[in-house]
Protein backbone atom coordinates (compact mmCIF):
# COMPACT_ATOMS: atom_id res chain seq x y z
CA UNK A 1 0.00 0.00 0.00
CA UNK A 2 1.02 3.57 -0.77
CA UNK A 3 0.36 5.76 2.01
CA UNK A 4 0.90 9.79 1.97
CA UNK A 5 2.01 10.96 5.49
CA UNK A 6 1.40 14.34 6.16
CA UNK A 7 3.50 15.64 8.80
CA UNK A 8 5.87 12.63 8.57
CA UNK A 9 8.94 14.71 9.26
CA UNK A 10 7.32 14.90 12.83
CA UNK A 11 7.69 12.61 16.30
CA UNK A 12 5.36 10.24 15.64
CA UNK A 13 5.48 10.50 11.81
CA UNK A 14 8.76 9.62 11.40
CA UNK A 15 8.54 6.43 13.55
CA UNK A 16 5.50 5.46 11.98
CA UNK A 17 7.61 5.73 8.50
CA UNK A 18 9.96 3.28 9.68
CA UNK A 19 7.18 0.71 10.83
CA UNK A 20 5.09 0.99 7.25
CA UNK A 21 8.21 0.23 5.43
CA UNK A 22 9.38 -2.43 7.70
CA UNK A 23 5.77 -3.67 7.17
CA UNK A 24 6.11 -3.37 3.47
CA UNK A 25 4.05 -1.00 2.22
CA UNK A 26 5.32 2.48 0.61
CA UNK A 27 5.37 5.63 2.07
CA UNK A 28 5.14 9.59 0.43
CA UNK A 29 5.68 12.51 3.36
CA UNK A 30 4.26 16.01 2.95
CA UNK A 31 5.52 18.37 5.83
CA UNK A 32 6.05 21.94 6.13
CA UNK A 33 8.69 21.62 8.83
CA UNK A 34 7.05 24.08 10.81
CA UNK A 35 7.95 21.46 13.65
CA UNK A 36 10.51 19.40 12.47
CA UNK A 37 13.34 19.30 9.80
CA UNK A 38 14.03 17.01 6.67
CA UNK A 39 17.26 15.21 8.75
CA UNK A 40 14.68 12.87 10.15
CA UNK A 41 13.77 11.77 6.65
CA UNK A 42 17.18 11.39 6.07
CA UNK A 43 17.53 9.16 8.96
CA UNK A 44 14.79 7.38 8.48
CA UNK A 45 16.06 6.55 4.98
CA UNK A 46 18.93 5.47 6.92
CA UNK A 47 17.29 3.19 9.23
CA UNK A 48 14.60 1.51 6.25
CA UNK A 49 17.53 1.81 3.23
CA UNK A 50 15.05 3.24 1.89
CA UNK A 51 14.67 6.34 -1.13
CA UNK A 52 11.18 8.00 0.09
CA UNK A 53 9.93 10.54 -1.87
CA UNK A 54 8.87 13.79 0.29
CA UNK A 55 7.58 16.77 -0.47
CA UNK A 56 8.30 20.68 1.04
CA UNK A 57 3.97 21.48 1.47
CA UNK A 58 1.72 22.89 3.56
CA UNK A 59 -1.22 20.24 3.44
CA UNK A 60 -3.96 23.52 4.08
CA UNK A 61 -2.32 24.60 0.19
CA UNK A 62 -4.83 22.64 -2.54
CA UNK A 63 -2.74 23.58 -5.44
CA UNK A 64 0.49 21.50 -3.23
CA UNK A 65 -1.53 18.70 -2.26
CA UNK A 66 -3.13 18.45 -5.43
CA UNK A 67 0.89 17.80 -6.89
CA UNK A 68 1.52 15.28 -4.84
CA UNK A 69 -1.86 13.79 -4.89
CA UNK A 70 -1.34 13.56 -8.92
CA UNK A 71 2.79 13.01 -9.01
CA UNK A 72 1.72 9.76 -6.89
CA UNK A 73 -0.52 6.73 -6.76
CA UNK A 74 -1.70 7.16 -3.14
CA UNK A 75 -4.08 4.26 -1.36
CA UNK A 76 -4.69 6.30 2.02
CA UNK A 77 -3.34 9.08 4.18
CA UNK A 78 -2.33 8.93 7.89
CA UNK A 79 -2.99 12.80 9.03
CA UNK A 80 -0.12 13.88 11.37
CA UNK A 81 -0.02 17.52 10.20
CA UNK A 82 -0.87 19.79 13.01
CA UNK A 83 0.02 21.75 15.98
CA UNK A 84 -0.06 20.24 19.04
CA UNK A 85 1.09 22.56 22.08
CA UNK A 86 -1.10 23.28 24.23
CA UNK A 87 0.00 26.45 26.10
CA UNK A 88 0.55 28.05 22.49
CA UNK A 89 -2.72 27.31 21.43
CA UNK A 90 -4.14 29.46 24.08
CA UNK A 91 -1.81 32.00 23.05
CA UNK A 92 -2.84 31.86 19.25
CA UNK A 93 -5.85 29.87 19.10
CA UNK A 94 -6.74 31.42 15.53
CA UNK A 95 -3.69 29.73 14.01
CA UNK A 96 -4.23 26.84 15.41
CA UNK A 97 -7.87 26.15 14.27
CA UNK A 98 -6.33 27.56 10.75
CA UNK A 99 -3.94 25.18 10.68
CA UNK A 100 -5.02 21.99 11.97
CA UNK A 101 -8.54 22.59 10.65
CA UNK A 102 -7.85 23.95 7.22
CA UNK A 103 -5.57 20.96 6.58
CA UNK A 104 -8.04 17.95 7.21
CA UNK A 105 -10.52 19.92 5.23
CA UNK A 106 -8.19 20.33 2.35
CA UNK A 107 -6.86 16.67 2.30
CA UNK A 108 -10.46 15.79 2.33
CA UNK A 109 -11.24 17.94 -0.65
CA UNK A 110 -8.22 16.45 -2.71
CA UNK A 111 -8.84 13.00 -1.44
CA UNK A 112 -12.25 13.16 -3.09
CA UNK A 113 -11.55 14.63 -6.30
CA UNK A 114 -8.67 11.49 -6.28
CA UNK A 115 -11.11 8.74 -4.94
CA UNK A 116 -8.95 8.30 -2.15
CA UNK A 117 -10.92 6.93 0.62
CA UNK A 118 -9.11 5.58 3.45
CA UNK A 119 -8.09 8.52 6.63
CA UNK A 120 -5.99 7.91 9.53
CA UNK A 121 -6.57 10.52 12.22
CA UNK A 122 -4.31 11.53 14.83
CA UNK A 123 -6.43 12.04 17.72
CA UNK A 124 -5.95 12.60 21.09
CA UNK A 125 -7.58 11.28 24.54
CA UNK A 126 -7.22 15.43 25.50
CA UNK A 127 -10.93 14.92 23.61
CA UNK A 128 -12.15 13.09 26.65
CA UNK A 129 -12.15 16.37 28.51
CA UNK A 130 -11.79 15.76 32.38
CA UNK A 131 -12.53 12.31 32.87
CA UNK A 132 -15.46 11.34 35.57
CA UNK A 133 -13.64 8.04 35.87
CA UNK A 134 -10.82 6.15 34.53
CA UNK A 135 -9.61 4.02 32.38
CA UNK A 136 -11.58 5.90 29.13
CA UNK A 137 -13.02 3.71 27.12
CA UNK A 138 -14.21 5.05 23.52
CA UNK A 139 -17.92 5.08 23.96
CA UNK A 140 -17.41 7.59 26.88
CA UNK A 141 -18.77 11.07 26.31
CA UNK A 142 -15.68 13.44 24.47
CA UNK A 143 -15.66 16.19 27.48
CA UNK A 144 -15.13 19.88 27.40
CA UNK A 145 -11.34 20.29 26.35
CA UNK A 146 -9.50 22.69 28.55
CA UNK A 147 -7.49 24.15 25.47
CA UNK A 148 -8.59 25.41 21.92
CA UNK A 149 -5.48 22.52 20.65
CA UNK A 150 -8.34 20.04 22.31
CA UNK A 151 -10.99 21.59 20.68
CA UNK A 152 -9.48 21.13 17.49
CA UNK A 153 -9.44 17.70 17.74
CA UNK A 154 -12.69 17.40 18.62
CA UNK A 155 -14.12 19.20 15.97
CA UNK A 156 -12.49 17.32 13.45
CA UNK A 157 -13.44 13.96 15.10
CA UNK A 158 -16.83 15.43 13.87
CA UNK A 159 -15.27 16.90 10.66
CA UNK A 160 -14.34 13.51 9.88
CA UNK A 161 -17.22 11.27 11.17
CA UNK A 162 -19.58 13.37 8.59
CA UNK A 163 -17.47 12.82 5.73
CA UNK A 164 -17.98 9.74 6.43
CA UNK A 165 -21.70 9.35 6.80
CA UNK A 166 -21.73 11.05 3.65
CA UNK A 167 -19.65 8.89 1.68
CA UNK A 168 -20.33 5.55 2.13
CA UNK A 169 -16.67 4.42 0.72
CA UNK A 170 -15.15 5.99 3.17
CA UNK A 171 -12.77 4.43 6.02
CA UNK A 172 -11.92 6.71 8.78
CA UNK A 173 -10.21 5.72 11.61
CA UNK A 174 -9.66 8.06 14.54
CA UNK A 175 -6.35 6.96 16.79
CA UNK A 176 -7.11 8.57 20.13
CA UNK A 177 -3.06 8.77 21.14
CA UNK A 178 -2.31 8.86 25.38
CA UNK A 179 1.22 10.08 25.82
CA UNK A 180 3.74 8.50 23.37
CA UNK A 181 7.68 8.83 24.47
CA UNK A 182 10.44 6.97 23.61
CA UNK A 183 12.60 6.59 20.69
CA UNK A 184 13.57 4.25 17.83
CA UNK A 185 16.09 1.42 18.94
CA UNK A 186 18.43 3.03 16.90
CA UNK A 187 18.67 6.08 18.60
CA UNK A 188 18.96 8.02 15.17
CA UNK A 189 14.99 9.61 15.52
CA UNK A 190 13.49 11.08 18.02
CA UNK A 191 11.20 13.65 19.89
CA UNK A 192 12.64 17.01 19.55
CA UNK A 193 10.40 19.98 21.05
CA UNK A 194 11.38 23.48 20.17
CA UNK A 195 12.28 25.27 22.50
CA UNK A 196 11.86 24.71 26.46
CA UNK A 197 9.91 20.90 26.27
CA UNK A 198 6.11 21.58 27.42
CA UNK A 199 5.95 17.59 27.81
CA UNK A 200 7.60 15.87 30.62
CA UNK A 201 9.81 13.19 29.30
CA UNK A 202 11.61 15.44 26.93
CA UNK A 203 11.92 17.64 29.72
CA UNK A 204 13.39 14.70 32.22
CA UNK A 205 15.73 14.14 28.85
CA UNK A 206 17.00 17.49 28.88
CA UNK A 207 17.77 17.74 32.51
CA UNK A 208 19.50 14.59 32.13
CA UNK A 209 21.46 16.27 29.40
CA UNK A 210 22.44 18.89 31.55
CA UNK A 211 20.75 21.57 29.12
CA UNK A 212 18.08 22.26 31.83
CA UNK A 213 18.79 22.86 35.23
CA UNK A 214 16.22 20.34 37.13
CA UNK A 215 12.65 19.35 36.24
CA UNK A 216 9.30 20.90 37.97
CA UNK A 217 6.68 18.58 39.34
CA UNK A 218 3.50 20.23 38.74
CA UNK A 219 1.47 19.61 42.29
CA UNK A 220 1.79 16.65 44.72
CA UNK A 221 -1.32 16.85 45.70
CA UNK A 222 -3.57 14.99 43.09
CA UNK A 223 -5.47 12.03 44.44
CA UNK A 224 -3.36 9.40 42.82
CA UNK A 225 -0.96 6.97 44.71
CA UNK A 226 1.84 9.81 45.10
CA UNK A 227 0.08 12.59 44.83
CA UNK A 228 1.63 13.55 41.37
CA UNK A 229 -0.48 13.19 37.74
CA UNK A 230 -0.78 9.76 36.35
CA UNK A 231 -0.72 9.51 32.48
CA UNK A 232 -0.73 6.43 30.24
CA UNK A 233 2.81 6.44 28.49
CA UNK A 234 2.98 4.75 25.36
CA UNK A 235 6.39 3.97 23.55
CA UNK A 236 6.20 5.67 20.39
CA UNK A 237 7.28 2.68 18.31
CA UNK A 238 4.14 0.49 19.24
CA UNK A 239 1.99 3.74 19.03
CA UNK A 240 3.45 3.67 15.32
CA UNK A 241 2.84 -0.01 15.02
CA UNK A 242 -0.78 0.68 16.20
CA UNK A 243 -0.64 3.03 12.63
CA UNK A 244 -0.23 0.09 10.29
CA UNK A 245 -2.28 -2.13 12.21
CA UNK A 246 -4.91 0.81 11.41
CA UNK A 247 -3.99 0.88 7.86
CA UNK A 248 -4.47 -2.49 7.58
CA UNK A 249 -7.66 -2.29 8.82
CA UNK A 250 -8.96 0.25 6.36
CA UNK A 251 -8.64 -1.97 3.54
CA UNK A 252 -11.45 -4.15 4.74
CA UNK A 253 -13.57 -1.04 6.65
CA UNK A 254 -16.23 1.48 5.81
CA UNK A 255 -17.40 4.01 8.47
CA UNK A 256 -15.55 5.38 11.46
CA UNK A 257 -13.84 3.99 13.64
CA UNK A 258 -12.47 5.40 16.82
CA UNK A 259 -9.91 2.90 18.94
CA UNK A 260 -7.62 4.18 21.69
CA UNK A 261 -4.03 4.33 21.58
CA UNK A 262 -2.66 3.54 24.77
CA UNK A 263 -1.14 0.78 27.18
CA UNK A 264 -3.92 0.56 29.81
CA UNK A 265 -1.30 1.26 32.44
CA UNK A 266 -1.19 4.83 34.31
CA UNK A 267 2.16 5.89 36.02
CA UNK A 268 2.71 8.97 37.65
CA UNK A 269 5.12 12.19 37.17
CA UNK A 270 7.54 10.21 39.93
CA UNK A 271 7.49 6.87 39.16
CA UNK A 272 8.52 8.02 35.36
CA UNK A 273 11.14 9.95 37.22
CA UNK A 274 12.54 7.08 39.52
CA UNK A 275 12.20 4.00 36.23
CA UNK A 276 14.37 6.63 34.33
CA UNK A 277 17.08 7.25 36.90
CA UNK A 278 17.06 3.75 37.76
CA UNK A 279 17.45 2.71 33.93
CA UNK A 280 19.70 5.11 33.24
CA UNK A 281 21.74 5.60 36.02
CA UNK A 282 21.36 9.28 36.26
CA UNK A 283 20.04 11.14 39.20
CA UNK A 284 17.10 13.82 37.82
CA UNK A 285 16.90 16.62 40.35
CA UNK A 286 13.08 18.13 40.74
CA UNK A 287 11.09 20.44 42.36
CA UNK A 288 7.53 20.39 43.25
CA UNK A 289 5.83 23.42 42.30
CA UNK A 290 2.09 24.25 41.75
CA UNK A 291 -0.09 22.32 39.31
CA UNK A 292 -0.08 23.44 36.08
CA UNK A 293 -3.16 25.08 34.67
CA UNK A 294 -5.49 22.59 33.01
CA UNK A 295 -4.28 19.33 34.22
CA UNK A 296 -6.21 16.63 35.25
CA UNK A 297 -4.99 14.03 37.82
CA UNK A 298 -5.17 10.74 36.44
CA UNK A 299 -5.41 9.76 32.50
CA UNK A 300 -5.06 6.21 30.91
CA UNK A 301 -6.45 4.50 28.46
CA UNK A 302 -9.00 0.98 28.21
CA UNK A 303 -6.99 -0.69 25.80
CA UNK A 304 -9.52 -3.71 24.77
CA UNK A 305 -10.80 -2.11 21.78
CA UNK A 306 -7.87 -1.65 19.95
CA UNK A 307 -6.71 -5.45 20.46
CA UNK A 308 -9.89 -6.55 19.35
CA UNK A 309 -10.66 -4.54 16.51
CA UNK A 310 -6.86 -3.64 15.18
CA UNK A 311 -5.11 -6.59 16.86
CA UNK A 312 -2.97 -4.67 18.21
CA UNK A 313 -1.38 -4.32 21.39
CA UNK A 314 1.23 -1.85 23.40
CA UNK A 315 4.54 -4.30 23.70
CA UNK A 316 6.77 -2.28 25.17
CA UNK A 317 7.32 -1.56 28.77
CA UNK A 318 8.41 2.08 30.45
CA UNK A 319 11.86 0.49 31.12
CA UNK A 320 12.11 0.33 27.72
CA UNK A 321 10.70 3.82 27.03
CA UNK A 322 13.50 5.67 29.65
CA UNK A 323 15.99 3.96 27.94
CA UNK A 324 14.96 4.53 24.33
CA UNK A 325 13.87 7.98 25.17
CA UNK A 326 17.76 9.09 26.51
CA UNK A 327 19.65 6.55 24.04
CA UNK A 328 18.09 8.94 21.75
CA UNK A 329 18.87 12.37 23.53
CA UNK A 330 21.91 11.45 24.82
CA UNK A 331 23.37 10.73 21.51
CA UNK A 332 21.41 14.03 20.01
CA UNK A 333 22.19 16.41 22.84
CA UNK A 334 20.70 19.06 20.56
CA UNK A 335 18.18 17.16 18.59
CA UNK A 336 18.10 17.29 14.76
CA UNK A 337 20.33 20.34 15.16
P1 LIG B 1 5.17 16.85 15.55
O1 LIG B 1 5.01 18.32 15.69
O2 LIG B 1 6.48 16.23 15.82
O3 LIG B 1 4.69 16.39 14.08
C1 LIG B 1 3.73 17.09 13.35
C2 LIG B 1 4.32 17.35 11.97
O4 LIG B 1 3.38 18.04 11.17
C3 LIG B 1 5.58 18.24 12.04
O5 LIG B 1 6.58 17.64 11.27
C4 LIG B 1 5.12 19.56 11.44
O6 LIG B 1 6.18 20.23 10.77
C5 LIG B 1 4.04 19.10 10.48
N1 LIG B 1 3.01 20.08 10.15
C6 LIG B 1 2.24 20.83 10.99
N2 LIG B 1 1.38 21.58 10.28
C7 LIG B 1 1.58 21.28 8.98
C8 LIG B 1 1.00 21.73 7.76
N3 LIG B 1 0.03 22.63 7.74
N4 LIG B 1 1.46 21.21 6.61
C9 LIG B 1 2.45 20.28 6.60
N5 LIG B 1 3.04 19.84 7.71
C10 LIG B 1 2.61 20.33 8.89
O7 LIG B 1 4.05 16.17 16.46
P2 LIG B 1 3.82 14.64 16.81
O8 LIG B 1 4.08 14.48 18.26
O9 LIG B 1 4.51 13.76 15.85
O10 LIG B 1 2.25 14.57 16.63
C11 LIG B 1 1.66 14.15 15.41
C12 LIG B 1 0.16 14.30 15.51
O11 LIG B 1 -0.30 13.56 16.63
C13 LIG B 1 -0.30 15.74 15.75
O12 LIG B 1 -1.49 15.93 15.02
C14 LIG B 1 -0.58 15.79 17.23
O13 LIG B 1 -1.57 16.73 17.54
C15 LIG B 1 -1.08 14.38 17.49
N6 LIG B 1 -0.89 13.95 18.87
C16 LIG B 1 0.36 14.01 19.44
C17 LIG B 1 0.53 13.62 20.75
C18 LIG B 1 1.87 13.74 21.43
O14 LIG B 1 1.92 13.74 22.65
N7 LIG B 1 2.99 13.80 20.70
C19 LIG B 1 -0.56 13.13 21.50
C20 LIG B 1 -1.80 13.07 20.88
C21 LIG B 1 -1.95 13.47 19.56
C1 LIG C 1 2.42 14.60 31.79
C2 LIG C 1 2.43 14.75 33.32
C3 LIG C 1 2.17 17.02 34.07
C4 LIG C 1 5.94 18.52 32.40
C5 LIG C 1 -0.19 16.62 26.76
C6 LIG C 1 -1.37 17.18 26.01
C7 LIG C 1 -2.13 16.07 25.35
C8 LIG C 1 -1.22 15.20 24.50
C9 LIG C 1 -0.01 14.74 25.24
C10 LIG C 1 -1.23 16.00 22.27
C11 LIG C 1 1.38 15.72 33.85
C12 LIG C 1 3.53 16.50 34.43
C13 LIG C 1 4.88 17.71 32.76
C14 LIG C 1 6.79 19.02 33.43
C15 LIG C 1 5.47 17.86 35.06
N1 LIG C 1 -0.69 15.90 23.38
N2 LIG C 1 4.65 17.39 34.07
N3 LIG C 1 6.52 18.66 34.71
O1 LIG C 1 -0.37 17.04 29.86
O2 LIG C 1 -0.73 14.52 29.87
O3 LIG C 1 -0.69 15.72 27.75
O4 LIG C 1 0.64 15.88 25.85
O5 LIG C 1 -2.34 15.63 21.97
O6 LIG C 1 -3.12 16.67 24.59
O7 LIG C 1 -2.20 17.86 26.92
O8 LIG C 1 1.42 15.45 28.98
O9 LIG C 1 3.86 15.29 29.18
O10 LIG C 1 2.76 17.56 29.38
O11 LIG C 1 2.45 15.91 31.21
O12 LIG C 1 5.28 17.58 36.24
O13 LIG C 1 7.73 19.78 33.17
O14 LIG C 1 3.70 15.31 33.69
O15 LIG C 1 1.64 17.85 35.06
O16 LIG C 1 0.95 15.21 35.08
P1 LIG C 1 -0.15 15.73 29.22
P2 LIG C 1 2.70 16.10 29.62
Amino acid sequence: MNVLLAGGAGYIGSHTCVELIGAGHTVVIADNYSNSCPVAIERVEEITGVSIPHYEADVCDPEAVEKIFSENEIDAVIHFAGLKAVGESCEKPVMYYRNNIDSTLTLLEVMKRHNVNRFIFSSSATVYGTPETVPLVETMPTGSPTNPYGWTKLMMEQILSDTAKANPEMSIVILRYFNPIGAHKSGRIGEDPNGIPNNLMPYITQVAAGRLPQLGVFGDDYPTHDGTGVRDYIHVVDLAKGHVKAIEYSAGHKGTEIVNLGTGTGYSVLDIVKAFERVNHIEIPYVIKPRRPGDIAECFANAEKAEKVLGWKAELGLDEMCYDAWNWQSHNVNGYK
